[in-house]
């Protein structure tokens, strides 16, 4: 006879995520830099710095599940039309830095850490890269949305929708509906309670980075500059420019 299951664990690896990643998605929506976004308080700088983030995030990330998308732990997730960031961010990434943006964007320690952790899902645990793309993609499709009519306003963007291509997705028609598919066949993969307690695990650590990422970008945007000559450095110590 089956055990009813405690509600703290639900039966569907989508609930269990949900439920598990609850408290550290209030943390993220809470951290200085978010909250400051959500208030319409954001810089050019500010922007041009998460979004050479995501730049690197997304072709690491992408980059793994190409890797991996004949995987039977990763395939029923791949949408590659419907999802993958990398072209979107590259068209972002000329509109904010211009032509020869390739050799300027900023690449920060924080940034780092989590293409590290992405690439060593990739290779060594891809069981788990299911926790990483849930993070992303699922975030992106909900809460991403309020973000791009922020960013809009804020930055007084061209209604064309320019600089802000990460933010559309042309082949999904309602987001609504492709979560629920999404969520749908995150529920077929197959693993045992100790990958599944990996996974759950995962999604934590990859809230996490997000969390550590927004906090660095945050201290970079207010470092002391007082004491600078008249002409400071270019770039603010820690980026790569
Ligand atoms: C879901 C808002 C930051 C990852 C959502 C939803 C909203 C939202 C409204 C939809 C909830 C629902 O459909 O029940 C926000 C806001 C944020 C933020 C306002 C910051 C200002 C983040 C961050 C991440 C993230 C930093 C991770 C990188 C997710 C995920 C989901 C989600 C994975 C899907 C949850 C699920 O249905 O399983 N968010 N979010 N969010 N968000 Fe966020």
């Amino acid at each position: 006879m089956e055990r009813p299951q405690p509600d703290s664990m639900p039966q569907d690896l989508s609930e269990a995520l949900k439920e598990a990643t609850k408290e550290v998605h209030t943390q993220a929506e809470n951290v200085e830099f978010m909250k400051n976004f959500q208030k319409g308080q954001v810089t050019r700088d500010g922007f041009k710095l998460v979004m050479a983030s995501l730049y690197h995030i997304y072709v690491a990330l992408e980059e793994e599940i190409e890797r991996n998308k004949e995987n039977p732990v990763y395939t029923p997730l791949y949408f590659p039309e419907e999802l993958h960031r990398r072209a979107a961010l590259e068209q972002d990434m000329a509109f904010w830095y211009g032509p020869h943006w390739q050799e300027t964007i900023p690449y920060t320690a924080a940034t780092r850490s989590y293409t590290r952790r992405l690439h060593t899902v990739g290779r060594t645990e891809p069981e788990l890269l299911v926790a990483h793309a849930y993070t992303r993609y699922l975030g992106d499709l909900s809460g991403g949305q309020v973000l791009k009519k922020i960013a809009q306003k804020a930055l007084d963007l061209p209604s064309s929708g320019e600089g802000l291509s990460f933010f559309t997705f042309p082949n999904i028609a309602s987001a609504t509906k492709f979560k629920q598919l999404y969520r749908a066949r995150m529920n077929t993969l197959e693993m045992t309670p100790e990958v599944r307690r990996r996974v759950i695990e995962e999604a934590k650590t990859a809230f996490l980075l997000n969390i550590q990422l927004f906090e660095e970008l945050q201290s970079l945007l207010t470092q002391d500059t007082e004491g600078w000559d008249q002409s400071p450095p270019a770039a603010a110590p820690g980026l790569r420019r």
